[in-house]
C-alpha cells in the first residue's frame, strides 16, 4: 500500500540538530538550531517557571480538556504581552487571541483560517526567511513567493526594494513579517521603517501575518513588539503568531498564541469562533501544562518580575557573545573586504555570517562547528569557553575561500 511513497527529505534545521546529536566528537559546538543555552551550554530552566511548576505540582494538577481556544487567563496575559496592556485595539475588545501549539502551531492555524477565507490570495515571505514558513503555508495550500529583504553585500536591509515589491502586490495578498530578531538574518526594520510599511500595507489592502518568536531577546519586551502594535494601531488587517519557546525556555511545552486584530468587537468575537473551529479540525484543543505555567508566571507580579530579569540576562549574554566573536574575528588576518560589523548590528539569536555552503560544510567536518547551510549562526550557542575556538575555525574557512 505504501510502497510508492518515498522518504521524507528531512528538515534543514531539525535534521541538522539530529546529526549534531549523533556526532561522536567531544569538542563539537551546536550553532545550528535556534535554541538559547546558558554560559555552561545548558538549556536553562528559568527560576520563575520552576517556582510556578513546584507550586502547581503541590496542588496535584488535574488535567481537564481546555476550551478549543485555550486557557482564558493565558490568552489574556498573552494578548497583553504581545500588544501591551493599554493598546487601543485591546481596550476596544477588537483582538481575538487563542492559545496555540508554539509559534508554528499559530502559523498553521492562521494559515488554515486564511486559506478558507481568502482562497485566492498568495503568501509573500522575506528573502530569505525561516525555512519552515514556506513549508507551513504550502501545506495549507498557498502559493508562496518572496519579497526582497536581505542585502548580502552589506549584511543589512533592502528596504526600498522591499517597499516597491509590497506596493505592487494584489490587494488581500498575505505578507509574512518577522516582528524582531529576523530569522535567519538578524536584520530588523527600524521603527520609522515599520511605520512606512504599515501605511503602505493599509493603503494597498494587504494582510499582515506577523511572526514573533523572539520577543525580549532583541532589544526588550516592548521594543521587540513594536511591529504588531504599530500595525494594529494603523488599522492594518493583521494576524500575529507569538512563541514562548525561547523567552520562557519552554521549547517542549509548545506554548504560543495566535491573535487577529479586527475592526470591531463583534468581528473579533466571530473570528475567535472561526479560530476555535480551525483548532477543532486540527487537534481539538491545546494541552494544559505549559499554558498553566506561563499564566502562573504572568499573573503574579513577583514571578513576572523574576522572569523579566532572567530574560534580560539572557539578552545581555547574547549581546556579549556578539561582541566576543566580533573581537575574536577582528584579531585575525581575514580576507580583505570581510565585513564583521554584522555580528554587532544584527539582532537576536542569529547572525547571517555570509559563509558559503561549502565553508559551512568544512566548519562542520573539520572543526565540529555546526551552522545552518545558509550560513546562519545561532550566537546564543556561544560561550566564553568555545567562542575563541569557533572564531579561529571561522577564520580558517574564510581564509581557505568560498
Ligand atoms: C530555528 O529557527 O532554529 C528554531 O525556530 C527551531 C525550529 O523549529 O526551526
Amino acid at each position: 500500500m505504501f510502497g510508492h511513497i518515498g522518504a521524507h527529505a528531512g528538515d534543514p534545521i531539525l535534521s541538522l540538530n539530529e546529526d549534531f546529536q549523533k556526532d561522536p566528537r567531544a569538542n563539537k559546538t551546536n550553532l545550528g538550531i535556534g535554541v538559547y543555552v546558558d554560559e555552561s551550554g545548558t538549556l536553562p530552566r528559568m527560576g520563575a517557571v520552576a517556582r510556578a511548576d513546584a507550586e502547581l505540582r503541590s496542588h496535584g494538577g488535574s488535567t481537564p480538556y481546555l476550551p478549543m481556544t485555550g486557557l482564558p487567563s493565558y490568552r489574556d496575559r498573552l494578548q497583553v504581552l504581545v500588544f501591551g496592556a493599554d493598546h487601543p485595539a485591546r481596550a476596544d475588545g477588537r483582538i481575538a487571541t487563542i492559545q496555540s501549539l508554539g509559534g508554528s502551531g499559530a502559523l498553521r492555524v492562521g494559515a488554515d483560517f486564511l486559506k478558507k477565507n481568502f482562497p485566492g490570495s498568495g503568501v509573500w515571505i522575506s528573502d530569505p526567511s525561516w525555512e519552515n514558513h514556506r513549508v507551513v503555508f504550502k501545506a495549507a495550500g498557498f502559493a508562496v513567493s518572496t519579497y526582497p529583504y536581505y542585502d548580502a553585500a552589506s549584511g543589512g536591509l533592502r528596504f526600498e526594494a522591499m517597499c516597491n515589491a509590497l506596493g505592487g502586490l494584489p490587494p488581500q495578498s498575505i505578507v509574512l513579517l518577522h516582528a524582531c530578531c529576523h530569522n535567519p538574518t538578524g536584520v530588523d526594520l527600524s521603527t520609522a521603517q515599520w511605520r512606512t510599511v504599515a501605511t503602505l500595507m493599509r493603503e494597498r489592502g494587504l494582510i499582515a501575518f506577523v511572526d514573533m518568536a523572539y520577543q525580549g531577546l532583541g532589544d526588550g519586551l516592548a521594543e521587540d513588539a513594536f511591529a504588531p502594535r504599530a500595525l494594529a494601531e494603523a488599522d492594518v488587517a493583521c494576524l500575529v503568531a507569538s512563541s514562548l519557546s525561547k523567552n520562557f525556555s519552554l521549547y517542549g511545552e509548545r506554548v504560543g498564541s495566535l491573535s487577529i486584530v479586527c475592526a470591531s468587537k463583534a468581528e473579533a468575537d466571530r473570528m475567535l469562533g472561526q479560530l476555535a473551529g480551525t483548532v477543532r479540525a486540527n487537534y481539538s484543543n491545546p494541552p494544559t501544562h505549559g499554558a498553566t505555567l506561563v499564566a502562573a508566571v504572568l499573573c503574579s507580579a513577583e514571578l513576572r518580575a523574576a522572569w523579566e530579569s532572567e530574560l534580560t540576562s539572557m539578552r545581555e549574554r547574547i549581546q556579549a557573545m556578539r561582541s566576543a566573536i566580533h573581537a575574536a574575528l577582528q584579531a585575525q588576518n581575514l580576507p580583505s573586504g570581510t565585513t564583521l560589523s554584522r555580528y554587532l548590528t544584527q539582532r537576536g539569536m542569529f547572525t547571517y555570517t555570509g559563509l558559503s555552503a561549502s565553508q559551512v560544510m568544512r566548519l562542520r567536518e573539520a572543526h565540529g562547528v555546526y551552522l545552518l547551510t545558509s550560513g546562519r549562526m545561532c550566537v546564543a550557542g556561544l560561550n566564553r569557553r568555545n567562542v575563541d575556538a569557533v572564531a579561529r575555525a571561522v577564520g580558517e574557512v574564510m581564509r581557505q575561500g568560498a
